[in-house]
């Protein structure tokens, strides 16, 4: 898909437009396609990154799930800035977004975690995520633990497990371009609660 296409074409001004055209193609064309970079920020200002998984997005934003005690919880919960970086190796792509983190619903948890493989949802409850751990064995006793403590149960979503939603102010579009001429469109709002953005084409 052509970039001037896509800028010349109704999507002109739609971010989110872009994303699903971007990211529908990406997730056919590329290994991990929903693996990025989510880098949140320290209340002295140090910022620290790792790898989620996309799970679901919309015109709200872009939900991974998580611990909300680990590091990236407790700082998404404090300082809220977030910026996310999705790069396709095979695409020569890399979409970069940038805004603030909010907890999704608990209905919208409820069910993502519902959705989970049951060894998934009994590890939540074993892993205190980000904290620190004495050995494997410790947390295999965990898991065995809370193995029994549901058996014959459904297992219901730990309260400090949840998704986090990056809600944009800002998300560009980088395509690798012959002899390192790039081509690059940033989206800009001023603010979360508008639903007009503005869009520029960037030097490489
Ligand atoms: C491919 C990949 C996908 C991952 N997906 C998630 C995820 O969706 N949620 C999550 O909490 N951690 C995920 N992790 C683990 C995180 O990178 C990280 O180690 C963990 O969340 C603890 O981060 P923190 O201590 O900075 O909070 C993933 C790691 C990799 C390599």
């Amino acid at each position: 898909m052509d970039v001037e296409e896509m800028k010349k074409g109704p999507l002109s001004d739609d971010p989110f437009a872009w994303f699903g055209r971007w990211f529908d193609h990406a997730m056919a064309h590329a290994d991990e396609a929903h693996a990025c970079v989510v880098s949140t920020v320290s209340e002295d200002g140090m910022p620290s990154s790792r790898v989620v998984y996309l799970k679901e997005w919309d015109e709200r934003g872009f939900v991974f799930y998580t611990n909300l005690t680990s590091q990236k919880g407790q700082e998404a919960l404090h300082t809220k800035g977030c910026a996310m970086n999705f790069f396709w190796r095979e695409l020569r792509e890399q979409v970069r977004i940038q805004g603030v983190l909010e907890q999704v619903s608990d209905a919208q948890a409820d069910t993502y975690f519902a959705s989970r493989e049951r060894a998934s949802q009994v590890g939540a409850w074993a892993s205190n995520q980000s904290s620190a751990l004495e050995s494997r064995d410790a947390l295999l006793k965990r898991v065995k633990e809370f193995e029994h403590r549901f058996e014959g149960k459904q297992v219901p979503r730990p309260p400090h497990w949840s998704g986090l939603r990056l809600v944009p102010t800002a998300i560009e579009f980088w395509r690798s371009g012959e002899h390192r001429l790039h081509d690059r469109f940033r989206f800009v709002r001023q603010d979360v609660t508008l639903s007009e953005w503005s869009v520029q084409r960037l030097n490489p």
